[in-house]
């Protein structure tokens, strides 16, 4: 333990929406105030003690009409004062493990004594646009066409891949088959449900409560809708591949979600002299790039990367959260971690997202990234103590990593 080290004092997620769910028309915007307001709420941490804020947020159209600097607004909405420093990220999925790396490079750094990491999204939410070639120009005469930019996450427009397309390529180049794809997705959601049966998911600890006020009720939040119950292989096996994607279903994808994330990190140094307790050392971080096309593949090349640097190996964690962008994503990854023996990469498999992931829990992108970080955080802190690591993905493989312990 080291004065200089980076630790987390405080963590709180939302509870993940669905695509057509209670949270489908709340911008997310709102989603990270509420997020921000109670990750300083749940340590009594004066607002104007924090440096910097890092927000992630990775789909532009969806808060376009509200115009841009999303991090700074919700700053200033959550009552943070008006000298915070606030930055807006946008690394694909990444956005808010990249928040947490940035925190943890100005607090080493001696730039900041307390950041706050966070991100959000809404899927959900996000409007359909009229260019303004057809629609501000003007075609002088006829019909203005909008369009979707949740189709295929737009990639494809400027010539890449659908992301859902180029993960099942990769997966069956890979030896993982569609069928162990729905495999490792039911599991997602019976280790979610077995998670929340044991009290994993009450409020208090990763999930806060939300209550949104409307003109006539409000919408109240305490569980994530997308998990679903009485699944079954077969069902599964049936449904149809979405994008062209050889593998990739609505079952082994996680869906369009909503939601917010946030943690609060300074050194151990800060923590000490506020009285405040560390619930975990950020131990390392690390990004890395690749080939578009093998985004599956980036969440084991970034852990490679910081175990370079740090002198461990994957056999050193008790716990890995790899995001389940799809789970293509995850078990190409630990096929790799594995270097494809199949007993370590089925032992890799046993202590992988052990209650459940984004398949189940949802995939808000740009509050994903701390999401898992969290979730890796309380289940270690439950066990009484233990190193994770987790890495996730970002469109046009952008990965990032973090090793945390307890
Ligand atoms: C895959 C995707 C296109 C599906 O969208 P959708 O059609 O709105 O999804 P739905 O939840 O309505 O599911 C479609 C159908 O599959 C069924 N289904 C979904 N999951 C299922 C499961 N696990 N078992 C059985 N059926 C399932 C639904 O019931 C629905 O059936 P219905 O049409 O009879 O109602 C969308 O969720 C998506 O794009 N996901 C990926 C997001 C992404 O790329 N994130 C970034 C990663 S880098």
């Amino acid at each position: 333990m080291n004065a200089n080290d980076v630790v987390v004092v405080s963590a709180v997620r939302t509870p993940f929406g669905r695509f057509d769910g209670a949270l489908k028309t709340v911008l997310s915007m709102d989603l990270g105030v509420l997020a921000l307001k109670e990750v300083v709420r749940r340590i009594d941490l004066d607002p104007k003690q924090v440096d910097e804020v890092y927000y992630g947020t990775c789909i532009p159209a969806e808060y376009a009409i509200y115009t841009n600097v999303p991090a700074r607004q919700i700053t200033l909405l959550a009552g943070f004062p008006e000298e915070n420093i606030s930055l807006t990220i946008d690394r694909a999925c990444c956005s808010s493990m990249t928040a947490l790396r940035l925190g943890c490079r100005a607090i080493k750094s001696g730039d900041a004594e307390i950041v706050v990491a966070c991100g959000a999204e809404n899927m959900g939410n996000v409007p359909l646009i009229a260019s303004a070639a057809k629609a501000r120009w003007g075609s002088r005469l006829g019909h203005i066409p909008l369009e979707d930019v949740l189709f295929e996450l737009g990639y494809s427009r400027k010539g890449f891949a659908p992301v859902a397309t180029d993960a099942g390529h990769v997966a069956v180049e890979y030896g993982v088959s569609r069928e162990k794809q729905d495999e490792w997705a039911l599991a997602s959601h019976t280790k979610y449900f077995a998670a929340a049966k044991a009290g994993k998911y009450e409020v208090g600890g990763e999930l806060m409560r939300l209550e949104i006020p409307q003109k006539k009720a409000p919408i109240v939040l305490e569980k994530d809708e997308s998990p679903r119950d009485n699944l079954n292989l077969e069902k599964m096996a049936a449904l149809k591949t979405v994008y062209g994607s050889p593998t990739v279903t609505a079952g082994n994808a996680p869906g369009l979600n909503s939601g917010a994330s946030a943690m609060v990190i300074m050194s151990r140094k800060k923590a000490d002299a506020l009285g405040l307790k560390p619930l975990a050392t950020i131990e390392a971080c690390a990004c890395a790039a690749g080939s578009p096309k093998y985004m599956a593949c980036v969440p084991a090349q970034t852990i490679d990367k910081m175990f370079a640097q740090t002198g461990q190996t994957i056999d050193d964690v008790d716990v890995i959260e790899i995001n389940e962008a799809f789970a293509a994503v995850t078990l190409v990854s630990l096929k790799m971690l594995a270097k494809d023996d199949p007993a370590k990469w089925q032992a890799l498999q046993d202590k992988t997202n052990v209650n459940g992931g984004a398949i189940a829990i949802g995939h808000p992108v740009g509050a994903s990234g701390a999401r898992i970080t969290m979730t890796m955080m309380y289940e270690l802190m439950r066990r009484g103590g233990g190193t994770g690591v987790a890495a996730i993905c970002g469109g046009l493989s952008q990965g990032e990593a973090i090793l945390v312990k307890v």
